[in-house]
């Protein structure tokens, strides 16, 4: 099978590595000249985890882990007002025992991909137009001018997918606001800093937080709730803009946000990784269309409120491949697209839930709300350290997975 994959990122290369691993032959056109580095700190957790272990990078991963010792609230003046460290084992903390950058996660996954025969990357190219998708093949001109014909094309190209602009009708398509904007960001390093997740809730809906990561820097987050329909529109305008505006306009609405805003602002146009976004879930009513095939965010974006982002696209990649892997020589790949979606599909309803209160209750409006929140905070926070109160975590060896591996010898 000639698979065309659109996208090196966590779910394309994943899906690259398991589809060669069953002989397939596979192109990878990424946009960006080589794997984006970007990106804050994301879980590889229950059945992603296996999925890792499969392909034999566990102790990579571990390699490559944040440092981050677990989550802390933290006030004014930047000292810890509840603190949720991380216990093997345990789900006691927001921090997971398997946190890494997602941009380290896609190198660790390239990279075994790439050692991989049959596998091709063609950075710096996308694909300009689905020129035909039918019975026999799906064909593609690139952005190169070359034009390619493939039994299968595989949108792997994030929330904001254009290979699903281009094959799906719109109405099928979609894009449900969560009503929260996010800037992200690196930050040199000061001895002050720890190995913590500190999250400081602003007043006015703003939250700011900063991350270790394992290359000597940290990591900061902006997240902002608009209160109104005057700041949604600047929001939103910015998140259809450019860096220049969208600095601008984080620098007006978080200069006087308190805690360590000003530091993490002035070290913004330096950084190499500014990403800002508007906060979506993506969810489409059929993830195929003949030969082409959605793929991780692409398909079914959770958002980063819910952690699952990551998670979802790998083992998404694993159960597509899987189902691949069992089609004839020649058969057309409907049968195996279906059974994809349909295996797939509860878990990605399952990880797509959002708290409903969770936006809001991280943003508080005012002084007396972040007191009321901080208190719940609190309390939890010595409520799970109480022997026989914690909450283990599912079981890393996966014996309690509700995911359907006997299907699959993959
Ligand atoms: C730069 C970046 C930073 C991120 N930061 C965070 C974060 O801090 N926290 C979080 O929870 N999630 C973050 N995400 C989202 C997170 O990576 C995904 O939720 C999750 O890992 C699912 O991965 P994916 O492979 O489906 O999509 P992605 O990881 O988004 O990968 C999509 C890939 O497709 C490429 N691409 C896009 N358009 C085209 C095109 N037209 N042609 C070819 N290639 C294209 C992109 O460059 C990227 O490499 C980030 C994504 C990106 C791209
Ligand atoms: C996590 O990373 C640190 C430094 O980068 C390393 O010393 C440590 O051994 C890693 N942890 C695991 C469990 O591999
Ligand atoms: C999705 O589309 C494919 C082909 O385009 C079709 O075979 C399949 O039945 C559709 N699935 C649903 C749930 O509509």
């Amino acid at each position: 099978m000639r698979v065309l994959i659109s996208g090196a990122g966590i779910a394309g290369n994943t899906l690259a590595w398991f589809l060669a691993k069953t002989g397939a032959r596979v192109v990878i056109v990424e946009k960006s000249q080589s794997i984006l580095p970007h990106g804050q700190s994301v879980d590889v957790k229950d059945d992603a985890l296996t999925v890792i272990k499969k392909m034999g990078l566990m102790d990579q991963v571990l390699r490559f882990n944040t440092t981050e010792q677990g989550t802390q609230f933290i006030g004014d003046k930047g000292q810890p007002l509840a603190r949720f460290p991380l216990r093997k084992g345990y789900a006691s903390s927001p921090t997971s025992e398997f946190e890494i950058l997602r941009g380290d996660l896609a190198m660790i996954l390239h990279e075994a991909a790439s050692r991989l025969s049959g596998v091709e990357y063609m950075f710096g190219t996308t694909i300009q137009d689905v020129i035909s998708n039918d019975d026999d093949t799906v064909k593609v001109s690139l952005s190169n001018g070359e034009v390619h014909e493939f039994d299968l094309l595989v949108a792997a190209d994030g929330q904001w997918s254009k290979i699903r602009k281009q094959c799906f009708p719109a109405k099928d398509v979609n894009a449900v606001d969560v009503g929260m904007y996010a800037a992200y960001y690196t930050v040199p390093r000061l001895p002050s800093d720890n190995d913590w997740w500190n999250v400081y809730l602003g007043l006015g809906s703003r939250l700011i937080s900063t991350r270790p990561d394992p290359h000597g820097n940290i990591r900061a987050m902006f997240t902002r709730v608009p209160r109104c329909k005057v700041q949604e529109n600047m929001w939103l305008e910015a998140s259809r803009s450019g860096r220049g505006e969208q600095g601008e306009l984080l620098r007006k609405e978080f200069a006087d946000a308190g805690w360590q805003a000003s530091r993490l602002l002035d070290a913004m146009d330096q950084a190499p990784d500014f990403y800002f976004h508007r906060i979506q879930q993506i969810k489409m009513s059929n993830w195929s269309n003949s030969r082409v095939v959605c793929v991780g965010d692409a398909a079914y974006c959770p958002s980063p409120l819910t952690g699952e982002g990551t998670p979802l696209a790998i083992t998404g990649a694993y159960v597509l491949a899987a189902e691949l892997s069992k089609l004839d020589e020649g058969e057309h790949p409907a049968k195996a697209l279906e059974a994809y979606e349909s295996t797939f599909r509860p878990f990605v309803d399952e990880g797509q839930k959002i708290p409903s209160i969770l936006p809001a209750m991280m943003h508080p409006e005012s002084s007396w709300a972040r007191y009321f929140y901080h208190t719940i905070l609190w309390a939890l926070s010595r409520v799970l350290v109480v022997p026989g109160l914690a909450i283990k975590s599912s079981d890393i060896d996966g014996h309690d997975s509700k995911f359907p591996w006997s299907k699959w010898d993959l």
